[in-house]
């Protein structure tokens, strides 16, 4: 049997139809696009607050928390993380410390003198208390809870809170770990002078195998990597001066 041949007037309105069609497709895509945006957005603003409220409590540990965080990024560079990876690592890198809010550990934090036993026991409690604060995120950061409550466990074992060893630690733990070390002695403490870059680095080096990770300190001795620490520390140090010598 011969196909019928369309009449003019059924291929209008087929062609109205694949228009229609288009324009539909367009606006729903626009309107993902748009939830999308808005989505980031609130999520961008919602780390904010949570930063803020930490800078409110202890603007040392905020001002740590941003370095650290901008220390991970060409460790992240370097490793060709994914994007959703590297975003998990930054949001988890400025948030590691949140769990320090809590009213019990500020005086430890803040300690001028060497802290006890039992106050040693208790800033170890931390890394779980920054967990269970960002645990909400974790439909948006999938393991955030777990990699900020790894940030101090250590490569053989010998860490806490749960004596995590190699690679059973998150990666992006063991990325966090090694900038918070290197930010921790670059900068001033209540109870230590801080080190040069190059003796903050060789004190890296000589912890690598044991503390950190060896692959993650190896990635320290390429030129781009280490450069952009040592300019972190360098305006991180200056800021300190200038925001402790107004105070
Ligand atoms: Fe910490």
């Amino acid at each position: 049997m011969l196909a019928s041949i369309p009449s003019r007037r059924s291929l209008e309105l087929l062609g109205a139809a694949v228009v229609a069609g288009g324009l539909a497709g367009a606006a729903f895509t626009a309107g993902v696009r748009r939830e999308r945006r808005e989505s980031k957005r609130l999520h961008r603003t919602l780390v904010q607050l949570l930063l803020n409220t930490l800078s409110s409590g202890d603007p040392v540990t905020a001002r740590h928390s941003r370095r650290v965080a901008d220390l991970t990024d060409p460790i992240a560079g370097a490793l060709e993380l994914p994007p959703r990876e590297q975003a998990t690592l930054r949001v988890a890198a400025l948030l590691h410390d949140m769990g320090k809010i809590d009213d019990r550990f500020f005086h430890i934090i803040h300690s001028r003198s060497p802290l006890s036993k039992r106050q040693r026991a208790e800033i170890k409690q931390h890394p779980c208390e920054s967990a269970h604060i960002l645990e909400p995120l974790e439909p948006v950061h999938p393991e955030i809870s777990r990699i900020v409550a790894s940030h101090h466990e250590c490569w053989n074992g010998s860490g806490y809170p749960n004596g995590l060893a190699g690679e059973e630690i998150p990666l992006a733990a063991r990325i966090i770990s090694v900038a918070d070390v290197f930010d921790a002695v670059t900068q001033p403490r209540a109870y230590h002078d801080p080190l040069s870059v190059e003796e903050a680095f060789e004190a890296l080096r000589e912890d690598a195998g044991s503390k950190f990770d060896p692959a993650i300190v190896a990635l320290l001795e390429r030129p781009e990597v280490r450069e952009r620490w040592a300019q972190i520390a360098r305006s991180g140090l200056e800021e300190e001066e200038r925001v402790q010598g107004r105070a």
